[in-house]
């Protein structure tokens, strides 16, 4: 066993109150603490503190622009950190919060200028996990965020997959283990709109699924996120087009054809991958090719479970030394959005 590899096993402690205690004390000691969410897992420091957040910056290897969630206890604690609530915002966070919902609110001075890249705006954000609430009760503090992944690559759902990414870094005191995450996909980022009416902006697809926003008011996504146009990388800094990469090369086929073309073309010495929702959608590709190996995000084609898969399903098929993963667009409904716009950015080189 190497010493790097022990450092690991005693940093990463099963979620009890016990040790959510000590890491409670970590974060208001200026330490980090990753902790499981329902989406993902977050690299957190108290977000009042500007040298803890600084970490924060330095152990991703993440831009200084790139503005970091906050995650609260409540819609109270929420309000305490933004000068603007309206109407539409109460409904949302009643609706949606505790949950994968990130509202981008005006923010008040208690929110240093490092937590938001200096934007006048702060994301938002109650989660639903039980380990995540009961770390904020403890310690007391607004928690900034990112997911606990080293800067563009795929977020962690999973406790070993932080100790992969983050294991050897010196700034991060724990790794709160409370087993796998079960919503899969981040949050979804959305900004408020008050004229001509009351109106929903996303800026990250995620979590929340659109036809479920759309039941509150007009929503409209910012779909330039995906192709990196200028507007939208100044309205959510952090939607850089590739994000969540694995390091073996990823396509996108946006349907069945545009996937028996890519296994017809592909070189026939070439290990291949195949992501897919389940065998049923790849409808009449050929699934026996020699040196194929397909995995199915859910068997049953449900496109919960699948955002559930998506990440971890990356990782594995990113250790088995594939020449190329071809990944198979999803319905583009309900949480297939957000698998989708995973496996694009993924796919940017
Ligand atoms: O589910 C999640 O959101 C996870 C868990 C840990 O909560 N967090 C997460 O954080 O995915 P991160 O840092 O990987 O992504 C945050 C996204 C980025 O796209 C960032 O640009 C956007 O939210 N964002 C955060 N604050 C913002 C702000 N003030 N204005 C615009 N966009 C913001
Ligand atoms: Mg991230």
């Amino acid at each position: 066993m190497t010493e790097a590899a022990d450092t690991s096993r005693s940093l990463c402690v099963e979620a009890n109150e016990q040790a959510i205690e000590q890491a409670a004390v970590h974060i208001r000691e200026g330490r980090l603490v990753a902790f499981p969410t329902e989406t993902v897992y977050g690299l957190g420091a108290d977000a009042t503190d500007p040298h803890a957040v600084a970490r924060i910056f330095e152990t991703k290897g993440r831009p200084r622009l790139d503005p970091l969630i906050v995650h609260v206890a409540n819609i109270v604690a929420a309000k305490q950190f933004t000068t603007h609530w309206p109407a539409l915002a109460d409904q949302l966070a009643q609706t949606f919060w505790p949950g994968p919902l990130t509202m981008i609110m005006p923010r008040t001075s208690a929110i240093p200028d490092i937590v938001t890249g200096g934007l006048a705006d702060v994301g938002l954000r109650v989660p639903a996990h039980p380990v995540a609430r009961r770390l904020i009760e403890t310690a007391q503090r607004p928690i900034a965020a990112p997911s606990a992944n080293r800067f563009g690559r795929i977020s962690p759902t999973r406790a070993e997959h932080v100790l992969a990414e983050l294991g050897d870094a010196p700034d991060l005191a724990m790794v709160l283990d409370g087993g796998a995450c079960e919503r899969g996909v981040e949050s979804t980022v959305v900004r408020l709109v008050s004229s001509p009416e009351p109106s929903i902006e996303v800026l990250r697809l995620g979590g929340i699924p659109l036809e479920q926003l759309e039941r509150l008011a007009p929503v409209r996504v910012i779909r330039s996120n995906v192709d990196d146009n200028t507007q939208a990388a100044q309205a959510s800094p952090g939607t850089l087009s590739r994000h969540y990469a694995p390091g073996t090369p990823l396509v996108v086929a946006a349907d069945v054809a545009a996937l028996v073309q890519s296994l017809h073309d592909a070189e026939e010495s070439a290990a291949l991958g195949l992501l897919c929702l389940n065998r049923q959608a790849c409808g009449e590709a050929r699934l026996d090719r020699a040196g194929l190996s397909v995995c199915e995000l859910s068997p049953r084609g449900d496109l919960v479970e699948a955002a559930g898969q998506l990440f971890q399903t990356m990782r594995t098929m990113d250790a088995m030394g594939l020449t190329r993963i071809i990944a198979l667009a999803v319905p583009e409904r309900g949480l297939g959005r957000a698998i989708n716009d995973r496996l694009m950015r993924a796919s940017r080189p």
